[in-house]
């Protein structure tokens, strides 16, 4: 992305030379849902981002501007709590929980653009949270640590945009490296970087360009399906504390008969808490032929059993399943639209590209986008370049 364009925009509408903070979106390769279950996850930061203009107010105010809305919204630091209207906060829900800690800042001017697609799963959400809260901590040296940013970052969506969602979002762009994957423990949060190497092949996005309502109260119900499951195993095994600890056998005995929906969907976390052990060990020797296999198997159970998925995502998964070019194909993210990612040959990407926008589009009515991703450094500060004088 051209950063020259926000840092006029900022000199314009504030009169003053901006700092400027990248934090990327991610994808996800495998481990889905399994974050809030505390379970693995195998993320990565991608080369699309939100950045954040920032400089310091002498006041106690906030201006904001969203580029991409055209929009602003301005608060005062005495006076903050959550507004009708959805992305600023994003931001002051950042605000609110670093005003937790007790850590102090002033005012300040902050403008954002970003080119990641909203409403693709690939947490554009998460990216301004993170962007934000690493700005913050810079311009008003704070003295954050990386892993404090991503608990701000994850309370500020839970406090302030009413998604119970787990770290994976948030840790994977504060903490992406380039080229490489996080396998991320969310139990313990110890974290191991894999590098990517997929030799002929990469990953491809489609994104279906839908986003179902149901999203954000789906996932909130499923995760309370999985506490639910989880109190009932405890109940017998009081040295369980989430479904990463439980084993199909304790479902069987404990939940499946009591109720046979939470049952399913736990049985799919336990599952899929062991299938992403399975992928990494694919990612390190290099079966990519498994590791597709695990993404489809995954995509079979977050359709069927935890019913997350929708018309869409699965049109583009079945389309390519028995395609010898596409070694794996899934969901990805929180589910109800967004992407599926894809781990395609690549020299047959173009061709398949163009085969599945077209039956898409005659079958959904609906434009189909795809992404070849790269994967890049998580949150930074980006160097801006000399303005030119015109
Ligand atoms: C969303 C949430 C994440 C994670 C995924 C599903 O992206 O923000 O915490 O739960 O869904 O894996």
């Amino acid at each position: 992305m051209n950063t020259n364009n926000i840092q006029e925009k900022f000199n314009l509408m504030f009169g003053k030379a901006p700092s400027l903070y990248r934090s990327p979106g991610r994808i996800n390769i495998i481990g889905e849902h399994t974050d809030y279950n505390e379970g693995f996850v195998l993320p990565a930061a991608i080369d699309k981002a939100v950045y954040v203009a920032i400089s310091k107010r002498d006041d106690q105010q906030v201006h904001l501007h969203a580029t991409k809305y055209d929009e602003t919204f301005q608060f005062d630091l005495s006076d903050i709590k959550p507004t009708e209207k959805q992305w600023p906060n994003y931001i002051l829900g950042v605000v609110a929980e670093i005003q937790k800690k007790n850590l102090k800042i002033g005012g300040f001017n902050l403008m954002f653009e970003g080119d990641i697609p909203g409403g693709a799963g690939l947490s554009s959400s998460a990216a301004i949270e993170c962007s934000v809260a690493f700005a913050l901590n810079e311009q008003f040296s704070l003295g954050i640590d990386k892993m404090t940013l991503v608990h701000i970052a994850q309370k500020a969506e839970h406090n302030f945009a009413g998604v119970m969602c787990g770290i994976m979002d948030q840790f994977a762009s504060v903490f992406g490296k380039k080229d490489h994957a996080i396998m991320l423990d969310c139990k313990t949060l110890e974290y191991k970087y894999v590098p990517i190497n997929l030799p002929g092949y990469t990953f491809v996005l489609f994104n279906t360009n839908v986003k179902h309502n149901l999203a954000s109260s789906a996932y909130n119900d499923r995760r309370a399906s999985c506490f639910k499951g989880v109190e009932w195993v405890k109940e017998h095994h009081p040295e369980v504390n989430s479904l990463r600890d439980v084993t199909i056998a304790m479902l069987d005995e404990h939940v499946k008969a009591k109720d046979q929906d939470v049952y399913v969907k736990c049985k799919f976390i336990v599952e899929e808490i062991e299938r992403l052990q399975l992928a990494c060990i694919d990612l390190e020797v290099n079966d990519l032929v498994s590791l597709g296999k695990r993404m489809l198997e995954t995509h079979e159970g977050l359709s069927k059993a935890y019913e997350v998925s929708c018309e869409e995502l699965d049109y583009l998964v079945d389309q390519v399943k028995d395609n010898s070019n596409v070694l794996g194909a899934r969901m990805m993210g929180g589910g109800f639209g967004g992407c599926t990612i894809n781990l395609v040959k690549e020299e047959a990407v173009e061709e398949l590209t163009a085969t599945l926008t077209k039956s898409y589009t005659e079958k959904f009515d609906l434009e189909l986008t795809s992404y070849i991703v790269k994967i890049e450094n998580g949150s930074e500060t980006v160097k801006l370049p000399e303005l030119q004088s015109s």
